[in-house]
């Protein structure tokens, strides 16, 4: 797809294209990827965080958030919890919290990679290269890190206390790594134009990604974009729809904040081009804590529910819980995964 074509649908007013083009996706998703939903544990173990985003509602300026930072017996007990429920995959996430030494979540991912055998997914920000290569070392299989937005203004905007060029090197550091990598976009951020989400992507295809988050931006009351409207449902399954279309097998999660601005939000990014549901595993006591943008669901419901939840939301779609642990199913990781 061209550019201009992917302008066109994101502008289209005709509700029979969108139609089309949302079942389109799915068919691309279904022959690519297949049926089965992959499930991915998520721990949110600090919501501390060094930077100011704009957008975020864990930016180190709000004073308003309750900061917590799990123990490692904490952290253990929440992947205990995760094997208990049949989850293959974690995700570690947290704010830029530099509390964390490399060698704590080394000696963490080590004790997990042995002792449970999961699939281990870290979401921690930007690090230095030898930061990742150590990680790598400690058996973490795959790393997510949403660029936000290819608009480099914009970006600058947004992030004033990161760097554009830093953020894409990341990336490309985290693929000469090894790592399985996954990046994202906010659909719907103030100021964002209909040619850089265009643009946004052409850049997941372009950096060849094993995984693509992306969901609504919510505005969060205690930020400086209060009061700005919010990406709607709409928008977020166009791009969805576009993304599925353009990168073809990328694991793409149908993602808490579309399930946030609309009841049915994951249930219909599942159904145009969306594979992957991250329950989240957060101990309850912390988890109403990590408010990136306000009325976050899921934020009462203990895990036990949660994958109840998921999982009826897949069968009651037709599809069918994957029974192993979704790696990538991009060619170039296959090699990336020989040569590292
Ligand atoms: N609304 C929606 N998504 C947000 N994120 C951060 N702030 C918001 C917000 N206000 C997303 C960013 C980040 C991910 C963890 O959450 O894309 O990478
Ligand atoms: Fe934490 Fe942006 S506020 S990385």
């Amino acid at each position: 797809m061209t550019k201009g074509e992917i302008i066109d649908l994101l502008k289209e007013k005709d509700e029979a294209v969108i139609e089309n083009l949302l079942r389109y996706a799915d068919q691309v998703r279904k022959e690519y990827v297949g049926d089965a939903v992959h499930l991915r544990g998520l721990i949110e173990f600090s919501n501390y965080c060094r930077r100011d985003c704009l957008y975020c509602g864990l930016r180190r300026s709000n004073s308003n958030v309750v900061r917590y930072r799990m123990t490692i017996f904490e952290i253990i007990a929440a992947v205990f919890e995760a094997k208990d429920l049949g989850f293959q995959t974690i995700v570690l996430q947290s704010g830029e919290d530099p509390a964390y030494t490399i060698e704590d979540i080394y000696a963490f991912v080590r004790r997990i990679k042995s002792e449970f055998g999961f699939a281990v997914t870290l979401c921690i920000g930007e690090r230095t290269y030898e930061d990742y290569a150590r990680l790598k070392e400690a058996g973490v299989d795959r790393y997510l890190l949403r660029f936000e937005t290819t608009d480099p203004l914009l970006f600058r905007k947004l992030k004033p206390d990161s760097l554009y060029v830093k953020r894409f090197q990341c990336l490309d550091w985290l693929k000469e790594l090894g790592y399985q990598v996954g990046s994202g976009n906010m659909v719907g951020l103030p100021g964002q134009s209909l040619e850089s989400l265009a643009d946004d992507i052409l850049k997941f295809k372009e950096l060849d990604m094993d995984m693509i988050g992306l969901g609504p931006f919510i505005s969060h009351p205690d930020t400086p974009l209060q009061g700005s409207a919010n990406g709607t449902i709409d928008m977020v399954l166009r791009v969805t729809a576009l993304t599925r279309i353009v990168t073809k097998n990328a694991h793409m999660p149908a993602t808490t904040a579309t399930g946030t601005i609309d009841p049915e939000g994951r249930q219909k990014a599942l159904q145009c081009g969306a594979n992957v549901l991250m329950p989240n595993l957060t101990p309850r006591k912390y988890r109403r804590h990590y408010l990136i943008y306000p009325d976050k669901i899921c934020t009462d419901e203990d895990p036990r529910k949660c994958r109840f939840c998921v999982e009826s939301m897949i069968t009651g779609l037709g599809k069918t819980v994957s029974r192993d642990a979704g790696h990538s199913l991009k060619s170039s990781f296959q090699q990336r995964k020989s040569s590292s």
